[in-house]
């Protein structure tokens, strides 16, 4: 299958003042084929911002790609110069970012936020820019949008500068959507309401989409195919339905016994509570030549802390990096 973004083996490292590299992403594999929705799952600080950001290679300072590679639209990202990178930011790429109040700039209005990557693209003059910008507001729902195009950002709710931040990222007509956290800060209506967009504008411009989430609710509505990422690598991969069926990874099982998939009572009626999984993501310095979750696992193998477990393809589209599934011992341990 012909993918439109790959990454594979991909490290991002941050240089010290002493020189040396210190890689906080290492061993992040996924592909995302054109028209697909695929999930990037997993807790704080596990590398899934830096690995999506990668796909535009456009990481925060100092950080830098520096190993393994990233394809998007059969391009190498690495080796594009500054100029092509641009056009790859928005013609191919769309991207909504985590933070929707500091994504956009607080002194531009919406409209000239919105038209920028189709003013970049199609060079619209000021005039079609505005008109533009109207048209996308309206697309993704914004009813008085041209009174929104004229407004600032703190003019807006959470929601509506969400709406318009998916707007700015569809105005150069992207190829692939990338959602960072879409939904976390909005209450459960506001949620809804914007998966079903998502829904419809994927389905209407046949886009492929990567939702970066920590939450499986919005995997499991949202994407056909889900990746777990845990410490900076991807553990797990597989058809969304199969995943959420029969978790191999024990992160995945127990990401999904904290999850609020199903309505969970007891036979009384009384609640039962939602699981959480103890103990912390380690730090880089902590990975080691081992796994990097057997500090928190439930089922660890005695191989498990002294051999760093390979990403498996188990069954056909299906992969896993853990010693009860498979046997190999793979790169990225020290
Ligand atoms: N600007 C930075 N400088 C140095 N280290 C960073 C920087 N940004 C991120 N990191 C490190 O990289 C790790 C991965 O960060 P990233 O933002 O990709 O995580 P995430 O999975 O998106 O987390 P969250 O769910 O909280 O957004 C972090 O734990 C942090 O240690
Ligand atoms: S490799 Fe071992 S420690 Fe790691 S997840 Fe699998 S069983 Fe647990
Ligand atoms: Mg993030």
């Amino acid at each position: 299958m012909a993918f439109l973004a790959a990454v594979q083996e991909l490290e991002v490292g941050f240089p010290r003042r002493t020189g040396e590299v210190v890689r906080v992403v290492r061993g992040a594999n996924f592909a995302v084929a054109e028209g697909e929705s695929v999930a990037l799952v997993g807790e704080s600080g596990c590398g899934k911002t830096l690995t999506a950001l990668s796909l535009v290679n456009l990481l925060p300072e100092p950080g830098r790609i520096v190993g393994g590679r990233v394809e998007v639209a059969g391009k190498d990202v690495r080796a594009l110069p500054e100029q092509e990178l641009q056009q790859l930011r928005g013609a191919l790429v769309g991207y909504v970012f985590q933070d929707p109040s500091s994504a956009l700039n607080p002194l531009l209005r919406i409209g000239t936020q919105v038209a920028e990557a189709g003013v970049l693209r199609y060079r619209w003059q000021r005039q079609e820019a505005r008109r533009k910008a109207v048209q996308l507001l309206r697309e993704v729902g914004l009813a008085d949008a041209e009174a929104v195009a004229a407004a600032y950002p703190h003019q807006l709710s959470g929601g509506q500068r969400q709406r318009a931040l998916l707007a700015a990222a569809l105005s150069g007509d992207p190829r692939l959507l990338v959602l960072d956290e879409p939904t976390s800060a909005l209450d459960p209506l506001a949620k809804q309401r914007l998966l079903e967009l998502f829904g419809r504008v994927q389905c209407e411009r046949g886009l492929a989409m990567l939702v970066i989430t920590h939450d499986f609710t919005l995997a499991a509505l949202a994407t056909q195919r889900v990746v777990v990422m845990y410490a900076g690598e991807t553990v797990e991969s597989g058809d969304t339905a199969q995943v959420l069926a029969s978790p191999l990874h024990p992160y995945t099982q127990a990401l999904l016994r904290c999850a609020v998939l199903l309505p969970r009572s007891e036979g009384d009626g009384s609640r039962v509570p939602l699981a959480t999984i103890p103990g912390e993501v380690p730090a880089p310095a902590e990975w080691g030549r081992r796994c990097r979750f057997v500090e928190r696992c439930d089922q660890d193998l005695p191989r498990c802390s002294m051999a760093h477990p390979a990403l498996v393809e188990v069954t056909p589209g299906r992969r896993v990096r853990c010693f009860l599934h498979a046997d190999g011992e793979g790169p990225g341990g020290q």
